[in-house]
């Protein structure tokens, strides 16, 4: 391409970002009183998705709010540059759930520096600075996870067997977390052995499948394993299954959304999912609430529970699924 042809592309380019940027702040302007901004980590996985259902659904509910959702494509550099994005928009609130801690505080310090209050959702950050986190309590839902996993090994002082963990993603709190919270329950039954060292599929479910391939060929007995998420445990058992040793093993996974986990629970591939609710509705409800001159708490804490065989059919049957 002529370099002439090229730089009127580029003026094409800048004018049309002008006019959309123009035409949106004419519209906000107009009749909306709190732009929001919502910063997500990624859209790829079910969870993420119903996040962003949770939040679009509460943002429909108050039509004072214009709601602008940006999506970081898994990327740290993409995140902070949409968080960037919308510092320079000036939004009243700026809600973001990270991708992970270390890449994403400077980002949100220099929002909090710009005066804008920032509800962290989810996975933290590594300042305290923010206005408010909302998300749920992973060393807890990891607590309940050991739990459960001493009482299908053989119970308390009897617990034996070969445990494959899969971990999310190394540079996040919740799974470090869900770690330390299982291995407090683990790690007091000396018959129970880890087959594997930290080792993490990122949250996915294909790269979970090939850790899970890789330690049944080097394992001829595996008894339990504990995926970070439903999307790990469930590509887990695939791998299994793929060998005819599905059934030798049980597996623990983390979300219990209905669609997915609860599901598979009753179908009884996995073993047991615990709930990690989306903090979608309620951190947007907290950053109205805040917005709108009340005081909020530095923290909110989202309730879980247990799903295994015994519940999942009547926890699908109240949702309509
Ligand atoms: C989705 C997800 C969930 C998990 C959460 C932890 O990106 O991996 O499956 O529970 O993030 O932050």
């Amino acid at each position: 391409m002529k370099r002439r042809d090229m730089l009127g592309m580029a003026a094409f380019a800048a004018l049309a970002a002008t006019v959309s940027l123009a035409s949106i702040s004419t519209a906000q302007a107009q009749d909306k009183k709190f732009h929001i901004g919502f910063s997500q980590a990624t859209t790829i996985e079910p969870w993420r998705a119903q996040f962003n259902k949770d939040i679009i659904a509460e943002a429909s509910k108050h039509p004072e709010v214009e709601l602008i959702i940006t999506d970081g494509e898994d990327k740290t550099e993409k995140q902070v540059a949409d968080v960037e994005n919308l510092i320079r928009q000036e939004v009243d609130a700026l809600l973001i759930s990270p991708k992970e801690s270390a890449g994403l505080t400077g980002v949100v310090q220099k929002a909090i520096d710009a005066k804008i209050p920032v509800f962290v959702l989810d996975r933290n950050v590594d300042t305290k600075d923010y206005t408010q986190f909302v998300g749920g309590d992973n060393k807890l839902i990891g607590k309940a996870a050991g739990e459960y996993a001493v009482e299908l090994m053989g119970g308390k002082g009897k617990a034996a067997g070969n445990v494959v963990e899969i971990w999310g993603g190394m540079g996040t709190e919740p799974a470090h977390d869900r770690h330390d919270g299982f291995h407090e329950f683990t790690d007091k039954e000396p018959g129970i052995k880890y087959l594997l060292d930290q080792q993490s599929g990122d949250w996915k479910q294909d790269q979970a499948y090939n850790i899970m391939a890789t330690a049944l060929r080097n394992n001829e007995k595996i008894d339990l394993v504990y995926g970070h998420n439903d999307p790990m445990a469930y590509g887990a058992y695939l791998a299994a299954k793929d060998v005819g040793r599905e059934k030798d093993i049980k597996f623990i996974g983390i979300d219990g959304l209905p669609n997915e986990g609860v599901q598979l629970v009753n179908k009884g591939e996995l073993t047991a999912t615990f709930v990690y609710a989306t903090p979608g509705a309620e951190g947007l409800r907290q950053a109205l609430k805040f917005l709108n001159g009340d005081k909020v708490e530095k923290t909110i804490t989202l309730p879980t529970e247990k799903i295994t065989k015994d519940n999942a059919a009547e926890i699908l049957k109240a949702k309509g699924l």
